[in-house]
């Protein structure tokens, strides 16, 4: 984590400021709620996205009451979304810890996402941000969209990159964009501005969503979350997409077989890997990922020099550079 707390040092006093904010929508006086409230806040994730918009919002400008708004809605929005995927792809492990849906069931996973939600656009509302509104809401729409884009493919076992960079930019992308959006938008009124800034969140979350594919791969024990999960789940993601298309058929065959039934024993798992690996799918991916994390530096090359400039690259390097 010490690159994420280098990378945090200009904005560290908002970072801070920002942890007060979202406690105090983490309540409840429901109990239940307050329990799982409390568990979820206990487990905190990177903060990626609150880092994003500060960073973003320092870059055009000074942080403002707005930037502050869309730091925490985006953050629970983000947590409620984990909190829904983890139902979806009935995955038992989060941030290290059991997920939601496996300490509870997902009957209250899905509540408590929904609750999650609804305070973060409550706050917009409050505050008046409706501009900030209109970008998160336009967001979220999208990752509904490519959660379920993601779902229909898997039941077609067939997928090509082109339908995985839509699902990725859809359903991680549109978030990522959000904070770098948002962040522009609390500091200037300058609509080129914003547009250039969500273009650059794009591609960092392009880039974002193709290091957690690979991770999944990785199995490195570090990223909190249950190892080859995608598999298991049927999920075909870059890595696999291009050595399928690169396998001679009767390997593909075999392969797409095994990935796409549902229960699947030890060996089947590692054998998808060590073809992933072997079919160059890891590399594939990674070359795909640097292109995203360079059309997302370049954004950056019209701005000054800063410290502000500088921590926003290193996030981009990290992107693509995380073990968890
Ligand atoms: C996980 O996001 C979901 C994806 C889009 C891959 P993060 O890796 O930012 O999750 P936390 O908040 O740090 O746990
Ligand atoms: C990203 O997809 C999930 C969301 C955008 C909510 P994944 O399913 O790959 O995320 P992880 O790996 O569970 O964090
Ligand atoms: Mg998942
Ligand atoms: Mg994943």
């Amino acid at each position: 984590m010490s690159a994420l707390n280098n990378i945090r040092k200009p904005v560290e006093t908002e970072m801070a400021q920002f942890e007060v904010y979202f406690g105090h929508t983490m309540k409840s006086d429901i109990p239940l709620l307050k329990i799982i409230l409390n568990y979820i806040f206990r487990r905190k994730g990177k903060q990626m996205r609150p880092l994003l918009v500060f960073l973003t919002a320092r870059l055009n400008g000074a942080v403002t009451e707005s930037t502050y708004v869309a730091a925490t809605f985006i953050e629970l929005l983000h947590t409620a979304s984990l909190v829904h995927d983890d139902v979806v792809d009935d995955a038992g492990e989060r941030r290290g810890a059991l997920s939601v849906n496996a300490l509870w069931n997902s009957k209250i996973a899905v509540l408590a996402g929904d609750y999650m939600l609804s305070r973060g656009m409550l706050i917009s509302v409050q505050k008046k941000s409706y501009d900030m509104l209109e970008i998160v809401s336009e967001a979220v729409r999208k990752m509904s969209e490519g959660e379920l884009l993601q779902l229909q493919k898997a039941r077609k076992h067939y997928i090509t990159e082109t339908d995985y960079l839509r699902i990725i930019h859809s359903k991680t992308g549109a978030l990522i964009a959000a904070c770098t959006a948002c962040g522009a938008c609390s500091a200037t009124d300058n609509a080129d501005t914003v547009r250039l800034m969500k273009e650059f969140g794009e591609n960092t979350g392009i880039a974002f969503q193709i290091r957690d594919d690979l991770l999944d791969y990785e199995n490195t024990g570090l990223s909190g979350k249950p190892p080859c999960n995608d598999i298991k789940e049927r999920k075909i993601t870059l890595p696999l997409i291009y050595a399928l298309a690169r396998a001679p058929y009767l390997k593909r065959h075999r392969i797409v077989r095994i990935v796409k039934s549902r229960k699947k024993t030890a060996s089947e798992i590692s054998e998808v890997v060590r073809f992933v690996s072997e079919y160059g799918g890891l590399e594939y991916a990674a070359q795909r990922m640097n292109q995203y994390r360079d059309m997302a530096l370049a954004a950056l090359d019209t701005y000054p020099e800063s410290e502000v400039k500088t921590s926003l690259k290193e996030f981009v390097c990290y992107t693509t550079e995380r073990r968890k």
